[in-house]
């Protein structure tokens, strides 16, 4: 007579451990019955169905049927029979996809033990038709699964990031979702200033009703990670901060909405400009190569003073402006190539964040780490870091 699930009528741990027993001696004869996928089907609704099902019964049963006191050992044990009967419906199914390896493969089958194949894959294999149910031909070349390689703009991220923390650099990161305060006010860009004019911001809608120092936006760059830290980190400080960061700036072949930076900053006693000349030449050397020259012409960002845009000698026409007889195009014939924005952190900044101007010094500096790869990897347009062409990004590996 097929098993059906009793009413309980006594709710002790003994009657139901007898009850779950007989269940459990009905789902193994019933599996072992078990045939064919047709067979297999009703042997799984008969004891999963949501309708129904053996485990809704017992579900409706036992478990609610039970006296409050009686429902912490109950509820176990139905979640320990529901788990049990899942794996015994799976393991039948197995059984049936073994039973299907080809004739061939018969007489030395009975040696083959089950855990040496991996039945989840054969499983999947056979389901997605990569293997014929009745014959399987291992002459057949295998499923190439191609290895992943890194994008070139982590890749290069990766490269700035470790020349800085050989030289003792930690990094930091920090929300790409920033406020008006950190993003501007605390980096010594007042509200209204025309500085802010200079980075085309995203804001997120409906801020309007919040004082402007909390009203959130897309980050412009990787300085505020700045004061992120400093606020957290008494100095010595010596970070580096590689991050996205989003610009209204339309796509072309040199803008994206969304690019890299990697920042820097080191603040200590007696850091001067000199230390920010000797780290940034040391860094673009051990990047670009070791005869690249540096330098720097005078700047302005609010939160350095003074601040510089820093030069490299083009390493790609090694400075002369020409490749053989045609012009060098990255670097516009000049032979230096713009790379970062640099400076001595503004005392203002020390302000907002509880250090002594007049105890502390420190440099600080920003690139662009996309555009650093276009100029590494000879890209002549953003957009293909971005679109996703996996022809393209494979040449990287
Ligand atoms: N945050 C600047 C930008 O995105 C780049 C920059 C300039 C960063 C000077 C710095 C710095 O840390 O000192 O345009």
């Amino acid at each position: 007579m097929a098993y059906t699930v009793p009413k309980l009528k006594d709710h002790s741990a003994k009657a139901l451990d007898k009850a779950s027993d007989n269940l459990l001696a009905a789902l193994e004869k019933e599996s072992k019955a078990v045939k064919n996928e047709e067979e297999w089907k009703i042997f799984r609704d008969r004891w999963m169905a949501r309708k129904n099902g053996v485990l809704t019964q017992i579900n409706d049963l036992w478990l609610k049927a039970a006296p409050v006191e009686a429902k912490p050992v109950f509820g176990q044990k139905v979640n320990w029979l529901k788990k049990h009967v899942e794996g015994m419906v799976e393991v039948t199914n197995k059984r049936l996809l073994f039973a299907q390896l080809p004739a061939k493969h018969v007489k030395s089958k009975k040696k083959i033990k089950v855990e040496t194949i991996d039945l989840d894959a054969f499983a999947r294999d056979l389901k997605h038709g990569l293997i014929a149910s009745q014959s399987l031909d291992i002459t057949l070349p295998g499923i190439r699964r191609p290895l992943g390689s890194e994008h070139p703009v982590i890749k290069t991220i990766h490269e700035i990031v470790s020349v800085f923390r050989n030289l003792g650099y930690s990094v930091q990161e920090g929300p790409v979702i920033e406020t008006d305060y950190y993003n501007f006010e605390a980096l010594n860009f007042p509200p209204n200033h025309p500085a802010r004019d200079t980075q085309d911001t995203l804001f997120i809608a409906c801020q309007e009703s919040k004082p402007q120092r909390e009203r959130l936006l897309l980050r412009t760059h990787t300085s505020p990670v700045q004061i992120r830290t400093m606020e957290n980190m008494k100095p010595p400080v010596r970070i580096v901060i590689p991050g996205k960061v989003h610009r209204n700036d339309p796509p072309d072949a040199s803008h994206s909405p969304m690019f890299h930076q990697v920042e820097g900053l080191a603040v200590d006693t007696n850091i001067t400009f000199c230390d920010l000349k000797g780290t940034l030449d040391h860094a673009m050397k051990a990047l670009f190569g070791s005869s690249v020259k540096t330098s720097f012409r005078p700047s302005f960002f609010p939160f350095t003073e003074p601040s510089a845009e820093m030069m490299v000698s083009c390493f790609i026409c090694g400075g002369s402006g020409k490749r053989g007889a045609e012009p060098c195009r990255p670097c516009k014939q000049t032979g230096w190539i713009e790379i970062l924005g640099c400076g001595m952190v503004d005392p203002n900044v020390y302000g907002f964040v509880d250090y002594d101007p007049k105890k502390v010094s420190g440099f600080a500096f920003g690139m662009g780490a996309d555009r650093i790869a276009i100029l590494k990897y000879g890209v002549d347009d953003i957009q293909l870091f971005f679109n996703g062409d996996v022809r393209f990004l494979e040449q990287f590996g």
